[in-house]
């Protein structure tokens, strides 16, 4: 297997590789921003001198999309300036780079799933500078995925909706959740596991390069989502909300996001990784969420 250097290791999809890789035999080397910041040359040149590994997962990335619509420069600084180096160091040192990307790089105007050979044009500074991040790899490396998913959850602290939506759930009672923008909910513990085979695959094959997406199979707008979620807090007893249909520009946000979100999965289903069932995850993620009451 090969030996993996993880980056952003405090955030919520690195939290679940953590956690996973060591079952799937893969010796991990897990750095957190303290540890590692992506920004800093002295601290790459550092790693890299005394690391020993084969891969780098990247999870390091700034996540928060609001603030990034107001504050663009702080988005920039990890998503675009961060990557450059990262991917520089990979390429001096000959090492294969993973990047974890987004839907949000699309414009959500298609009316079927995104390919990965369908055009990028984000609507946020967010997406923007997730596609700068692709675009720096593209140029800088040949041995590289770029690993787009989307609306990840887990019961891990991070850029998690399901922690999100519970704790203003609880705080308010009652929210609206837009019902006309869709996407497939997607469990950050299987993207660890998509990783790990691919991390598998890479080893063996040198056809296992450039762009994949990985989602759940099923699509669902973010009221249908968020129902589910609080199906779930109310038979497990962590909270009571009620949630009513609302329409794009009916919910204040200063954020656009991608009505159609839906990522098409042929080209990784093709590599015969399988896609996971978003609502069976959901069901053990809430119990584990209430387990360690991290609501
Ligand atoms: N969560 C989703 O729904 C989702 C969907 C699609 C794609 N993704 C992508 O998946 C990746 C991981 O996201 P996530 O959900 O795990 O987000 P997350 O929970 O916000 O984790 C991101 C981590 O990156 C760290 N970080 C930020 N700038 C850094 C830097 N310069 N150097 C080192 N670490 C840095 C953050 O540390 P601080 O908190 O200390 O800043 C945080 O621990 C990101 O590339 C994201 O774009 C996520």
């Amino acid at each position: 297997m090969p030996k993996v250097l993880l980056t952003g290791a405090g955030g919520q999809i690195a939290t679940a590789i953590a956690l996973y890789f060591p079952e799937a035999h893969i010796p991990t080397i897990s750095l957190n921003r303290k540890q590692l910041d992506i920004c800093s040359q002295e601290q790459l040149n550092k790693t890299f001198d005394s690391t020993d590994f084969d891969i780098v997962i990247n999870c390091a990335a700034f996540t928060d999309t609001e603030i990034a619509e107001v504050n663009p420069s702080e988005a920039e600084y990890s998503n675009v300036h961060g990557i450059q180096l990262l991917a520089n160091q990979c390429r001096k040192y000959n090492k294969f780079l993973i990047h974890i990307s987004t839907n949000c790089i699309f414009s959500g105007t298609k009316d079927s799933p995104y390919t990965e050979d369908d055009a990028a044009m984000p609507l946020s500074v967010y997406g923007s500078t997730k596609y700068k991040s692709e675009e720096i790899i593209r140029k800088t490396l040949k041995d590289y995925i770029i690993f787009r998913t989307c609306w990840n959850f887990s019961e891990f602290e991070g850029h998690n909706f399901v922690l999100k939506i519970l704790r203003r759930g609880i705080a308010d009672k009652h929210l609206r959740i837009v019902d006309d923008q869709f996407g497939c909910p997607t469990s950050a513990h299987s993207v660890a596991r998509a990783l790990a085979e691919l991390c598998d695959r890479i080893k063996k094959s040198n056809d296992i390069r450039g762009t994949y997406h990985f989602c759940s199979s099923e699509a669902v707008s973010w009221y249908e989502y968020s129902k589910e979620i609080f199906k779930l807090a109310k038979e497990l007893g962590i909270a009571e909300v009620s949630i009513t249909r609302a329409k794009t520009g009916e919910v204040p946000t200063n954020l656009k996001r991608p009505a159609n979100g839906v990522l098409s999965t042929e080209k990784i289903a093709s590599l015969g990784l399988s896609l996971p069932n978003w609502r069976n995850d959901l069901a053990h993620v809430m119990q584990k969420i209430k387990t360690q009451k991290t609501f």
